[in-house]
């Protein structure tokens, strides 16, 4: 293992070593302590491009100051809004109803939220637009939007191989369709509404299994008239006519899906004690939250009086102990499919085998989640069997330590390798870390807070 540098070193407690872009993680038994977890990530996009698309001046607190979230503000300026940021405070003051023409080509980073969903607004600007990202995003599919988009009236050039990014849109005035989605995935369906937001009529996007309904609540909450009836959803087009709000003040609560690092190391690691303050807790997203109690988790949940917000939030804490494994399937999926790698993490720790299944859109995230959580459990020695749409993991062997693992350059591989780390019976090498800064960039920070709290319990 290599030595200790850098200003992330954490001297203290020893839990995690900077060595370049690799961190060393120390294992520990147990965690503590109360946080608060980063910005959701999804609301944090969607808030910041309707702020930059409508009249007045928004504040949103609670915003995601993560890599992925401020290459969407940054898109937000260079199509004319003026947009601020002061640590999680990010003020925008919108274009008064259509964006302008950009000078450059958008960067959305490694964000597949930023580029589908924006595409499908620019798909209503009567100008074209390009937009990239990084070799991740530009190895995404894209011909899922193209489908939709282009029924609608706009045109859409994929310039990458096989159907994938940079994408010229080429917007026009955009008719309203009703469109049946071939796959459960929340950023088509708020691609196709936001598009549908700028058309003439009502748009319909039918869903396979109900997936986050993050752009239908912001959209209600901004007086656009937005139906949800099982899994059909409608919206009314403003065609030239957008709401124009007044000045609005937005707080996003903490992401869920960077709350169950959190809530996993909890439960996986007997004696802990986590309490994560203000996180939200759309139904939508926590699907997470059932599969650790089926495994043996010991939850409760304090909701705040959200009563006139536009999304759910609460507390949660947790304590750990034995976990036993489950099956994760069907309509779940789609409302933990970002916590499908800490599924696997706690199949690996928990009795018997754990399986996943209908999850084949792991295979396009950021990596192919499967092939690299089955490649990261068995660098611990776990043992997995690949599945086209999933995985089995057999449970409860010894975590092997002394390796490394890769994070394939996905944040959710390298976050949940770290985790896992945390079991094991020697220091592991997480490699390729600088991912992580896409959506949780106090992520290493916030481990050491909460080893050091498991700690202090041992001496007390
Ligand atoms: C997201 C939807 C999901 C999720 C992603 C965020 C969103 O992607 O994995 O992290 O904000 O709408 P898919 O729509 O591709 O399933």
């Amino acid at each position: 293992m290599g030595s200790m540098s850098g200003p992330a070193g954490d001297k203290k407690t020893g839990a995690v070593q900077v060595d370049g872009d690799d961190r060393i993680v120390t294992p520990h038994p147990r965690i503590r302590g109360t946080l608060q977890v980063p910005g959701d990530k999804s609301m944090s996009h969607r808030v910041a491009m309707l702020a930059a698309l409508l009249d007045g001046t928004s504040t949103i607190d609670g915003f995601l100051a993560s890599e992925d979230c401020l290459h969407t503000v940054q898109a937000m300026r260079d199509l004319g809004a003026q947009a601020t940021q002061d640590g999680a405070t990010v003020t925008i003051t919108g274009t008064g109803g259509r964006y302008r023409s950009p000078m450059r080509v958008l960067d959305m980073g490694n964000s597949g939220t930023g580029m589908r969903l924006l595409t499908g607004l620019l798909a209503g600007h009567p100008f074209p637009a390009e937009l990239t990202g990084d070799a991740s995003l530009r190895s995404r599919p894209m011909k899922r939007i193209q489908e939709p988009l282009e029924q609608m009236g706009a045109r859409l050039e994929l310039l990458g191989p096989r159907g994938c990014a940079p994408i010229r849109v080429h917007g026009a005035r955009l008719k309203h369709v009703t469109y049946v989605l071939p796959m459960a995935s929340a950023q088509v369906k708020s691609c196709v509404l936001l598009a549908g937001l700028l058309a003439e009529g009502r748009t319909t996007v039918v869903e396979p299994k109900a997936t986050r309904d993050h752009t239908e609540r912001l959209l209600r909450a901004l007086g656009v008239r937005c139906e949800s009836n099982g899994l059909e959803i409608t919206v009314d087009g403003t065609g030239d006519r957008l709401p124009r709000p007044r000045s609005q003040a937005w707080s996003v609560p903490g992401d869920f899906s960077a709350a169950a690092f959190w809530l996993g190391a909890a439960a996986m690691l007997p004696g802990s004690q986590v309490l994560l303050t203000n996180v939200g807790l759309n139904p939508r997203r926590t699907a997470f939250l059932d599969v650790l109690k089926r495994m043996g988790a010991r939850i409760e949940i304090f909701p705040t009086d959200t009563q006139n917000s536009w999304e759910p939030a609460g507390a949660v804490s947790i304590e750990g102990g034995e976990l036993q494994g489950t099956e994760v399937a069907g309509e779940e999926i789609p409302n933990l499919i970002d916590e499908l790698p800490m599924v696997a993490v706690l199949g690996a720790l928990a009795k018997g085998r754990t399986v996943i299944r209908d999850a084949e859109e792991l295979r396009v995230k950021e990596t192919d989640r499967i092939t690299a959580m089955l490649r990261c459990l068995s660098a611990f020695g776990v043992k997995g069997e690949e599945r086209p749409d999933g995985m089995v993991v057999e449970g409860g062997a010894r975590i092997r330590g002394g390796g490394e693992v890769t994070s394939f350059g996905d944040h959710r591989i390298a976050m949940s390798g770290a985790v896992l780390a945390l079991a094991a019976d020697a220091p592991v090498r997480i490699r390729d870390v600088a991912c992580v800064a896409t959506s949780y960039p106090a992520y290493w920070t916030d481990l050491v807070k909460l080893v050091a709290g498991g700690q202090r319990v041992e001496a007390a």
